[in-house]
């Protein structure tokens, strides 16, 4: 859980860390995001967030350890939330790193991974944005890995995949796919089918009219099946910053479906009040999507 309370709708620490752009758009840039999202999206100064502007050209050029490699991440602020990396994301990354690296530092996300004998993992990224997460999966876990988000976010996705297609290339295994999935659409969620093994996403709780969405689509990826059976058990891994106290009516309403733990919780990092969680959220037995208010 996380520890600190914060007031309500104190967007202190709604922003990502970077904005720069480092390389040019191969596709038209998408129209910016609505004015509310727009209100929560001005960038952090590079003082308040206590990086430099070298960590910041990092945030474009991410470097994987375990497999010695570099990803590339194209950004662009100026389209608004969708279109940078936020907080969470590079917690996660860091996490499966730190797993694929094999080192003897035990990693929570381990037990997660349990090695598929005759196919890679299948993973379902909700809310990707940028697709740091999806992407380093698939690198670090030669896993097959659907990132998804908003359609009008799915021409930066198509970029920052194709730009680490090389790297994906040598990883045996190792596939993203993009498919658009805006959370609750049936047809969306149907159109991605439900074989997945493990779901992903980070900072993807942040405004209060998404909860209900999100919810839902978790209900459909990690319950039971429609017709009243059960499924294998999926988790939903998430890594989140909270920032506002009426987060907790999502996290409320994520108990009543599914098992939530804490697997990992970064320290504050310089000037902030709390730092980023990773939950693990896993369907309680017995439920089933029939069987569950909306
Ligand atoms: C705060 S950003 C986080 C992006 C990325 N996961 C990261 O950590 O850098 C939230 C993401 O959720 C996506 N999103 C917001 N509402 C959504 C919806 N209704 N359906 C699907 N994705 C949505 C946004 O487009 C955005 O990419």
């Amino acid at each position: 859980m996380a520890a600190t309370i914060l007031a309500d709708d104190d967007d202190d620490d709604i922003n990502p860390f970077t904005s720069i752009m480092l390389l040019a758009p191969t596709c038209q840039p998408p129209k910016p995001e609505s004015e509310e999202d727009h209100q929560n999206q001005s960038p952090l100064s590079s003082s308040k967030a206590g990086i430099t502007s070298q960590q910041l050209l990092d945030q474009n050029n991410y470097y994987l350890h375990s497999v010695n490699s570099h990803l590339l991440i194209r950004q662009l602020p100026s389209q608004g939330l969708s279109f940078q990396l936020w907080p969470a994301a590079t917690t996660l990354v860091t996490l499966l790193d730190t797993h694929s690296s094999q080192s003897t530092i035990p990693n929570p996300l381990s037990t997660l991974f349990k090695a598929q004998e005759d196919r890679p993992l299948n993973i379902l990224e909700l809310g990707s944005g940028t697709g740091l997460v999806g992407i380093a999966a698939a690198a670090l876990l030669s896993a097959n890995v659907t990132v998804t988000d908003l359609p009008h976010v799915l021409c930066n996705l198509h970029f920052n995949v194709e730009a680490n297609s090389k790297l994906l290339q040598v990883n045996q295994g190792a596939k993203v796919n993009i498919a658009g999935l805006s959370w609750g659409v049936d047809e969306d969620m149907k159109a991605v089918g439900k074989e997945y093994d493990l779901i992903l996403g980070s900072d993807v709780v942040y405004h209060d009219h998404l909860y209900k969405p999100l919810i839902k689509t978790l209900r459909f990826f990690l319950l039971g099946n429609d017709d009243g059976s059960k499924k294998k058990r999926v988790a939903f891994v998430m890594a989140h910053l909270k920032r506002w106290k009426k987060e907790s009516a999502f996290f409320k309403m994520a108990r009543k479906l599914f098992d939530v733990d804490i697997i990992h919780s970064d320290p504050p990092s310089h000037g902030a009040r709390v730092g980023v969680v990773v939950y693990r959220m896993v369907g309680k037995c017995f439920l089933s999507v029939n069987s569950v208010p909306s």
